[in-house]
């Protein structure tokens, strides 16, 4: 794919980024950790990430904004225009030396995602994504699966830990799919889970209380690989609400309305 110039700084500060989680991820034993907040753990892995692609990124554009996972917002001196970044996404397997996490980095513009990145270097996977010219996964160009019954599909999702609030509603949420499709996976990494549904390894996900950075980049590969994605309350905001429903399109009414229980 040829990308445009700001999508190749993207690639290459996810790059530089999953080099140094790499190093960092052998030795995962060794890694200093402090606890940020009930049940999510920083690591000094997902600061220095976050460090390389902020100089990265903030250096190129400078005028950018900025939101990533481990610092301040800034707001740019161009204010249509801002990075979303998730250094690592996946905290809690990578602590415990499960390889399934990504570097996660987007750019918004004018409050719309139009470039994502979501490197997962462990098994040298490079999903991308712009606005109107498909999603690739390293060579090769995505798109979701073509499954149309419920009862053939596979979903993800995330389950709440540490004490959150949505416990109650992803356990209803459960209730309903699980007896109508083939299996629900949680992989603990939602940009992955996104990039999956792209690539078609997943027909569909959910999950609330997300963040933004969390889910950025993921949502642009979906879209362009073909996924239809929505907020899970109709009318709602999926980026300021931190919840979403994703499916390949032959899916997405029946998926919808299982998890919306209407
Ligand atoms: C987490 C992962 C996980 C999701 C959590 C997120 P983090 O992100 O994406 O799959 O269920 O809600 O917070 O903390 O590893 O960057």
């Amino acid at each position: 794919m040829q990308g445009s110039a700001n999508l190749n700084v993207m690639i290459k500060a996810a790059r530089l980024a999953g080099r140094s989680l790499v190093k960092d991820f052998r030795e995962v034993e060794n890694l200093q950790v402090s606890m940020k907040g009930a049940g999510d753990f920083v690591s000094r892995a997902d600061l220095a990430a976050e460090k390389i692609i902020r100089d990265e990124l903030m250096g190129t554009r400078p005028n950018y904004g900025w939101c990533g996972e481990e610092s301040d917002e800034v707001e740019g001196t161009d204010p249509t225009r801002r990075w979303i970044v998730d250094p690592l996404d996946g905290t809690t397997n990578f602590l415990h030396g499960l390889p399934h996490w990504a570097v996660s980095i987007a750019l918004e513009y004018k409050g719309e995602i139009v470039a994502g990145v979501i490197f997962d270097p462990a098994k040298d996977e490079m999903f991308v994504a712009e606005k109107g010219q498909g999603a690739w996964l390293n060579e090769s160009r995505l798109r979701v699966s073509g499954r149309n019954k419920m009862i053939e599909a596979c979903f993800a999702t995330g389950l709440p830990f540490g004490g959150r609030a949505d416990l109650p509603e992803t356990l209803q949420d459960l209730a309903r799919v699980l007896p109508v499709c083939s299996g629900v996976r949680r992989w603990g990494a939602a940009a992955l889970d996104l990039a999956y549904v792209a690539a078609g390894r997943y027909d569909g996900y959910w999950e609330r209380g997300l963040h933004a950075w969390d889910i950025a980049a993921g949502i642009v590969i979906a879209r362009e690989a073909g996924a239809l994605v929505e907020p899970i309350t109709k009318g709602g905001d999926i980026m300021a609400d931190g919840e979403l429903v994703c499916a390949n399109e032959p899916l997405f009414d029946q998926f919808a309305k299982v998890i919306r229980g209407n």
